[in-house]
């Protein structure tokens, strides 16, 4: 039995295979539309989501799957101190895969070591998010036709940002992959990511506090809010809040062919004015995000692809 807890639980052989096959699902929805009949998704919600909750829900049906589950701590039993190990157990007992997200680091990785059905982590704390780099890879590879040879600036709350970390983990591993890393000083990206991943790897890349002098060299833009549930202190939060604003001015001091990607909810980091250009694909990005979970369920509960 296999879970998805980081991008790295899966080769990028692997991944590959499950893009060809998310990708096979978007121009042949009607195909899948019974593949997981019977099939059922528990979604153990721990944390505030739209997205990534109701994408997973929405891959299951569209499977013929059905779905089951919580959407905030205080409707489980969490609530009456019940542990992620022994919710598990139970959820084992009505669901065939389970997606979780929870505020704490590693809780996916516990809930896994204790559970009899595929675990997806659906976030944990400021860590990883594995489904949201699927989407990510996915909207990349779609629009660009590739995944290696760019500049991916990566820009905002890059030290409590998840979707940043798992982002950077899984892209390390594509041939000629150039990061700029824009962030302002409190928020930069972790040290066991600049060491451990980016300079362990050798791979390309600077840290910066300014767009404007990253937009011209850019292939992909990836905006992300301020992260201020994991914030100890209100002020720091809102004194770094609107540290960056991609607006139309700073949109035409980039190529022609960039895309802005962003895993959403905005707040104020990108103005709405950019929202017509053709180059912001974070609303695209949502709909392949469906595509490519229909493909990991799949994957994970081993179905094969009908014909
Ligand atoms: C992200 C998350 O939850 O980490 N949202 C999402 O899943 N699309 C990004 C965020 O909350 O900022």
């Amino acid at each position: 039995m296999r879970h998805m807890l980081n991008p790295l639980d899966f080769s990028v052989e692997e991944i590959d295979r499950l893009l060809s096959l998310a990708s096979d699902i978007e121009h042949n929805l009607p195909k899948y539309a019974h593949v997981c009949d019977g099939k059922k998704l528990a979604t153990l919600f721990y944390e505030p989501s739209t997205r990534t909750r109701l994408s997973f829900e929405s891959a299951m049906l569209s499977l013929g799957g059905s779905v089951l589950g919580f959407s905030s701590a205080d409707s489980s039993s969490a609530a009456k101190g019940e542990s992620v190990a022994d919710t598990i157990r139970a959820i084992s007992c009505y669901a065939d895969i389970a997606a979780m997200r929870h505020p704490k680091e590693g809780s996916a990785l516990v809930a896994s070591q204790h559970s009899s059905i595929p675990v997806i982590n659906a976030g944990d704390g400021g860590h990883q998010h594995p489904t949201q780099t699927l989407t990510d890879l996915m909207t990349i590879r779609s629009l660009t036709g590739r995944l290696g040879n760019m500049t991916i600036g990566l820009c905002g709350d890059l030290k409590f940002g998840r979707t940043v970390h798992s982002l950077i983990n899984a892209m390390v591993r594509y041939p000629d992959i150039r990061f700029v890393l824009i962030a302002p000083d409190e928020l930069r990206i972790p040290s066991y990511i600049r060491e451990d991943v980016l300079k362990a790897k050798n791979i390309r890349f600077r840290e910066v506090n300014h767009l404007d002098d990253a937009m011209p060299e850019l292939d992909i833009l990836y905006m992300t809010r301020v992260q201020r549930e994991r914030f100890f202190n209100e002020d720091d939060y809102i004194r770094l809040k609107d540290c960056y604003i991609l607006d139309k001015k700073k949109m035409k001091l980039a190529k022609e062919t960039m895309y802005v990607l962003h895993p959403l909810p905005r707040v104020n980091e990108i103005s709405i004015e950019v929202d017509n250009d053709p180059r912001a694909a974070y609303f695209r990005q949502v709909q392949y995000g469906v595509y490519v979970r229909m493909a990991l369920i799949m994957t994970l509960l081993e179905v094969e692809k009908p014909c």
